[in-house]
């Protein structure tokens, strides 16, 4: 019998480098990279993938992106047919197809509109039309998050039409953050182009949870890491789906993320003011003094610089570090916070710049260089986060030869081991409680072994800068055995 080769397309609101708010859109980009890769290894997944993606206002669409001849879709609002145009672009390893409706995406934001369920719902249709209009049977279609979960709905409705395009499409729905669900109210089904009461419209009487349509009607569901996957299934993390993911049994999985290693890599990393790698760490003092020097701090000091980077999300714990800084200055820590998002969690960080310009900064802002010498040049890379799928933060401040300090959550728990817990294998130091107190006692207990044990703390370095995340090693094979378990559940 021949070998299947599955053909497989990623539909998602965030990829890197074209949209990015957070940690998904690195995920789609290093994923479908990965994937591209594997046929080399002889797997069976038809190259290139492709990603379908809203073409939103910011998107820089380069010169050599071909456009695909215009597309008509049903308005899933019962509007009139809707013009679409699917803009080709060759990305590094992957199809990017730029799914291009200027009403629905040509906007500031990416998201927050009253119309959201309907721009992703037109997002979802688009796509499908497209790969039916391919010609070319797709076995796989990976969703995420619940901008994806109207493709769901989509699947349904064409299974019902006699679409042949349904017939043995397996769908894997990725998980990478809980607290948004895409809840659409009764008043708003129409932007679905469902109907109150109508089977498709699941078994809520008051409207429909897009996140967890994805979740009850996809064949493999996974979230970002095991540890997330754990705790996931139980009411204090799960945010209302723990009971849909209880009920998916061993069709929902727990795959940590990885990080790309050669974008991520201090030898090569061009933001920085010199290169360094494991074993040759005299580029990083530098990358230090360079970091201190542009946030106006002492250079010569040599107390710990502590940096954290991230969405301003309450999910991420900022204030517990806001409410800790009085305790870690008196302690002589100085602290860099880069972050966007809910500007109300950065007033304290503010406040404490405007009074301490030399011993905090605040960069408030999206700033890719800025991120970069932040991971080399602080001395603690913080995440204090009060839940957290993967993370991403303390994969690289590992390989940047930071060690970070985290909450044992989520994927912190997977990603970082407790030096004090595993003397000879620990990479960082992990706290236990949400509270300012229990994170100050753990950069006491990092700032004290840096201070007293430097052999020790170079030995933690290396450990950290030795950890190998890249997707190649262990994730994209994962998702390509989910994809594989899907393909068979769906074809029965
Ligand atoms: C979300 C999660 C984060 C994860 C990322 C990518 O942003 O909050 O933990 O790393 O998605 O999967």
């Amino acid at each position: 019998m021949p070998r299947m080769v599955m053909r497989v397309a990623l539909l998602a609101s965030e990829c890197e480098p074209w949209a990015k708010t957070g940690g998904l859109a690195d995920v789609v980009d290093a994923l479908a990279r990965a994937l591209g890769r594997l046929p080399e290894a002889g797997t069976e997944i038809a190259a290139p993938v492709d990603v379908f993606l809203p073409r939103y206002r910011s998107v820089p669409v380069p010169a050599d992106a071909v456009g695909e001849p215009a597309l008509r879709i049903e308005d899933p609002a019962g509007g009139a047919p809707i013009e679409v145009a699917i803009v080709d672009v060759a990305a590094d390893g992957y199809r990017l197809r730029l799914v291009d409706v200027p009403r629905a995406f040509d906007r500031d934001a990416f998201y927050d509109h009253p119309d959201d369920p309907w721009r992703f719902a037109v997002l979802c249709r688009a796509a499908l039309a497209a790969l039916r209009r391919d010609g070319t049977p797709l076995d796989v279609l990976h969703v995420h998050d619940w901008h994806t979960g109207p493709a769901l709905l989509e699947r349904a409705r064409g299974e019902a039409a006699g679409d042949p395009l349904f017939a043995d499409l397996a769908v894997v729905a990725t998980l990478h953050n809980l607290a948004y669900h895409g809840w659409t109210p009764l008043a708003q089904l129409g932007q679905l182009g469902l109907a109150p009461g109508e089977p498709l419209a699941g078994t809520n009487p008051d409207g429909i949870d897009l996140l967890l349509t994805s979740i009850e009607r996809s064949e493999v569901v996974n979230t970002v890491s095991p540890g997330f996957a754990r705790e996931a299934l139980m009411p204090a993390f799960g945010m209302g789906l723990d009971g849909a993911l209880r009920a998916k049994g061993d069709r929902f999985i727990g795959i940590l993320n990885g990080i790309d290693p050669t974008v991520w890599d201090p030898a090569t990393d061009t933001a920085l003011a010199a290169p360094y790698m494991r074993g040759s760490l005299g580029g990083k003092a530098a990358c230090r003094r360079d970091l201190l020097g542009r946030l106006g701090f002492d250079p010569d000091d040599e107390g710990v610089v502590a940096g954290t980077i991230g969405r301003m999300d309450p999910q991420k714990g900022f204030d517990l570090l806001a409410d800790g800084a009085r305790d870690l200055l008196e302690a002589g820590v100085r602290i860099v916070v880069q972050g966007s998002g809910h500007a109300s969690l950065a007033d304290p960080f503010r406040a404490l710049a405007a009074a301490n310009p030399t011993r905090v900064a605040l960069i408030e802002r999206f700033d890719r260089d800025m991120a970069r010498r932040i991971y080399a040049g602080a001395d603690l890379f913080l995440m204090p986060s009060r839940f957290e799928p993967c993370g991403q933060g303390q994969m690289i401040a590992l390989r940047y030869g930071t060690p970070p300090v985290v909450r044992r959550t989520g994927g912190l728990a997977d990603s970082v081991i407790d030096v004090d817990d595993r003397p000879g294998e620990g990479t960082g130091f992990v706290f236990d409680r949400a509270t300012p107190a229990a994170l100050v006692a753990a950069i006491g207990r990092a700032t004290a072994l840096r201070a007293e044990d430097g052999s020790a703390w170079a030995a933690l370095v290396d450990r950290g800068m030795a950890v190998d995340f890249a997707w190649d090693t262990g994730p994209a094979s994962a998702y390509l055995g989910a994809y594989r378990r899907a393909v068979a559940i769906r074809r029965g």
